[in-house]
């Protein structure tokens, strides 16, 4: 894996330490500007730069018939169009939802039994059979515990919650030329790569070198936890350890204690790459436990926006222009079902279209903001689902949710966490976002992905192929009104954070959380506080 094909994991994280604070500084200052220091606190604490909050979304608060006599023109119906929707109705604003597709919910797609789903050149019928636990989420699959806003929305409406298994000892870390090809689990990978570096930093500690940097106490304290990190034995040494699991199939003692695995080799331990997995992951601010998933599938949010803004909602309204017109907005549409154009009038637009999608509309945008639309790139990972005649990640490996890894382009397997001991299961067959990957299953057909991720899937789980019925694939970067995952640059432009007259931007893409459900709540909330803000100002001026 490339350095840029690297996993959202790893480039995410520098996001939220180092990049983020720059965005988040300057997404304040153009609150700031827009909008005066009130909002500029609001925004702080929209944030998480002030007080955390509690579990319930904290929006805009806009007294309720402030926007009465004001419209307001949203383009595109995922969770920010939704979100913009919801909290701009609730002040009294006249608010009408563009949606391109035949569906809400833009990236917040499940999929069950029988559903239709279409890219550019391909159209696939969802073959798993009926059943609550049988369905895939191909689009946003996990919340992070401190995503307070897409959180508060679903205790505000009730969206049951579970927990998603992120990181699972049991599951395995595959590499093809290394350990034989053979895929061993993260148990063992972790119990080993933590003995040997703590082996390694005891005999640092001892080294005569160090003794002006600790003391006599801290060097034993030093010692002590080492040993305790990694399992030493009495000579600081790392000779195996029970964490890592026991030889044979059961995993762990029976009747009789049994034998430790003797620990992997070190130099092919380093060579894999598995570090990168093991203790990374779950250390990402954005892959740390606890995550949440809602109870039955993603849509749970987008459906419960969608009951309380779906009348607003015109689908099938394909976006052609965005004018000015004197302090306005005049939105050309096309119907995709008839072709015919219409024109939307309003005083405000919230724009969520994707940066990909918009860069083709034809608006009267200042240049700064045309050239941060056209800059900005998305990545396009791809999710492959499976149906599973029976649940063979838990019946012969015990590994209950969680995630395997594998250096092949699959990237990973995914285990539902959910549906346990079920006769059947949907598993996440292919997790791809590396840019050369994704356009190699992008350019595939539908059945030609299954078969490719079936073959890379079974070099994990020998007998693969054999347990699986039913398949589906989704290319985020070949979906018509999306074309694309999520932006590719760690920083949102500055330009789409504040206004271009009328038009306010949100959306994930607007957000220093993109790819994130949260990112496109969050961003949802600062326009609508900001137009808020405008037209409040206005009132008083008037
Ligand atoms: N939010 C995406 C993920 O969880 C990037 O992988």
């Amino acid at each position: 894996m490339s350095e840029g094909d690297r996993p959202p994991y790893f480039t995410q994280e520098n996001r939220t330490t180092v990049n983020s604070t720059i965005s988040k500084r300057a997404f304040l200052q153009a609150v700031g500007a827009a909008a005066g220091v009130g909002a500029v606190h609001r925004g702080m604490e929209a944030l998480g730069l002030g007080r955390t909050g509690t579990a319930a979304a904290a929006p805009p608060g806009l007294p309720p018939g402030s926007g009465a006599g004001k419209s307001v023109a949203i383009l595109g119906a995922g969770i920010a169009g939704m979100t913009a929707a919801h909290e701009l109705s609730k002040a009294g604003y006249r608010c009408t939802v563009l949606e391109a597709a035949d569906r809400a919910g833009g990236r917040n797609l499940t999929v069950r039994a029988g559903d239709r789903i279409e890219e550019f050149d391909n159209r696939q019928r969802v073959g798993f059979a009926e059943g609550g636990h049988l369905y895939a989420n191909l689009g946003p699959a996990r919340i992070p515990y401190h995503h307070r806003t897409i959180l508060g929305y679903c205790k505000e409406f009730g969206v049951e919650l579970e927990v998603f298994t992120n990181d699972n000892r049991a599951a395995l870390y595959h590499h093809r030329e290394r350990f034989g090809g053979r895929a061993v689990t993260a148990r063992r990978a972790i119990a080993d790569i933590r003995g040997y570096v703590a082996e390694l930093l005891a005999k640092a500690a001892s080294a005569a070198s160090l003794d002006g940097a600790l003391t006599a106490d801290d060097r034993k304290r030093v010692l002590e936890m080492l040993a305790d990190y990694g399992d030493l034995d009495d000579e600081r040494l790392y000779r195996g350890s029970a964490r890592g699991g026991y030889r044979g199939a059961r995993v762990n003692a029976g009747l009789k204690p049994g034998a430790p695995d003797d620990p992997l080799d070190f130099g092919e331990l380093l060579r894999s790459g598995f570090w990168r997995h093991a203790p990374r992951t779950a250390d990402s601010l954005n892959q740390n436990p606890t995550l949440l998933q809602p109870v039955g599938g993603m849509d749970a949010i987008a459906g419960a926006f969608e009951r309380r803004v779906g009348r607003l909602i015109r689908r099938g309204s394909i976006v052609e222009e965005i004018r000015r017109t004197g302090s306005g907005v005049r939105v050309v549409h096309r119907s995709a079902r008839t072709g015919a154009r219409a024109a939307l009038e309003a005083d405000f637009a919230v724009c969520t279209i994707p940066a990909p999608v918009l860069k083709d509309i034809a608006a009267d945008f200042a240049p700064q903001t045309r050239a941060a639309i056209a800059a900005s790139a998305f990545g396009g990972a791809v999710k492959i689902a499976f149906q599973t005649r029976r649940r063979f990640w838990e019946d012969d490996l015990a590994i209950y949710g969680g995630i395997s890894w594998t250096d092949q382009d699959i990237a990973q397997i995914w285990y539902p966490p959910y549906g346990y001991h079920r006769d059947k299961g949907v598993i996440l067959g292919a997790y791809i976002w590396g840019e050369k990957p994704g356009l190699r299953f992008q350019a595939m057909g539908p059945e030609a992905r299954l078969k490719a991720a079936i073959a890379e899937g079974g070099r994990v789980h020998p007998g693969y192929a054999a347990e699986i019925e039913a398949g589906v694939s989704r290319a985020w970067g070949n979906v018509p009104f999306q074309k694309g995952a999520w932006p590719a640059a760690d920083e949102a432009p500055e330009a789409l954070q504040r206004p271009d007259g009328p038009v306010h931007f949100a959306g994930d893409q607007t957000s220093a959380l993109s790819g994130w459900q949260e990112g496109a709540a969050l961003s949802a909330q600062a326009a609508v506080a900001a137009i808020g803000r405008r037209v409040g100002r206005g009132a008083r001026d008037g």
